[in-house]
């Protein structure tokens, strides 16, 4: 669990933000652990999606999802995007004067507790797996531990339009998982807030490709806290 190092006013709203709708896993999770608190969120659904865009690009959208939540006064900035976790954090953190929270850390570190032989397959979007933070965040954790990244860009459309089951998803999720089972991964983290969404499909996939049991984390399930 990630913590703020402050929490300023302790009445003012948490902020929170996503690309999209995927976000919302995260907002329960959040709200799951902390009910009361004051939440203001924010999907940016007119410009999803951010995981196939330039780093630069995502880091102009986030700036404006953190100055539109600032309008409210927030105490804190949860950014539940792990492409903006992954490519822009440290650069918020740097221009924000309140605590900024992503999830990359949190998801790394839940990938690795469920691994017995640190071997950790991560979905997520292309930007998140080019920017190799999972990896460097997996590294600093356990420097055995290995991430095996794959991109899984078609989930993301799939959650959006609440496509989550069936057969066109299931292909989907095969297309993706074949390569990890392939290279023997033991944990699946759900490196993206719109996977949880289809997470049943996902493992029943796995469960038919794998010889033997691959726990799948939902890497909103391990969200920041404060
Ligand atoms: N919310 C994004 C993430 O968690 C995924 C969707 C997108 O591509 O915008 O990485």
């Amino acid at each position: 669990m990630e913590r703020a190092a402050s929490a300023g006013d302790r009445d003012a709203p948490g902020g929170i933000f996503d690309s999209g709708l995927g976000g919302v896993t995260v907002l329960r999770a959040v709200l799951e652990r902390l009910p009361a608190e004051n939440l203001v969120y924010l999907g940016d659904n007119a410009r999803v999606p951010y995981g196939t865009r330039s780093p630069r690009t995502v880091l102009a959208y986030a700036r404006s999802c953190a100055a539109r939540l600032r309008q409210h006064d927030i105490k804190l900035l949860v950014v539940a995007c792990n492409t903006v976790s992954a490519v822009a954090l440290d650069m918020l953190a740097v221009e924000l004067d309140i605590p900024v929270l992503g999830v990359i850390g949190p998801g790394a570190r839940a990938g690795i507790r469920a691994s017995p032989g640190g071997r950790i397959g991560v979905v997520a979007t292309a930007g998140t797996v080019d920017s190799g933070a999972y990896a460097r965040a997996i590294g600093v954790e356990d420097s055995r531990a290995e991430a095996i990244m794959e991109p899984a860009p078609l989930l993301v459309p799939l959650a959006e339009e609440g496509w989550t089951d069936g057969e066109v998803p299931a292909l989907v999720a095969r297309r993706y998982l074949e390569p990890l089972v392939a290279a023997r991964i033991d944990s699946l983290v759900l490196g993206c807030t719109h996977y949880p969404l289809l997470q049943a499909t996902l493992e029943r996939v796995l469960a038919e490709l794998s010889e033997r049991p691959v726990p799948v984390i939902d890497s909103a399930a391990s969200s920041p806290c404060w």
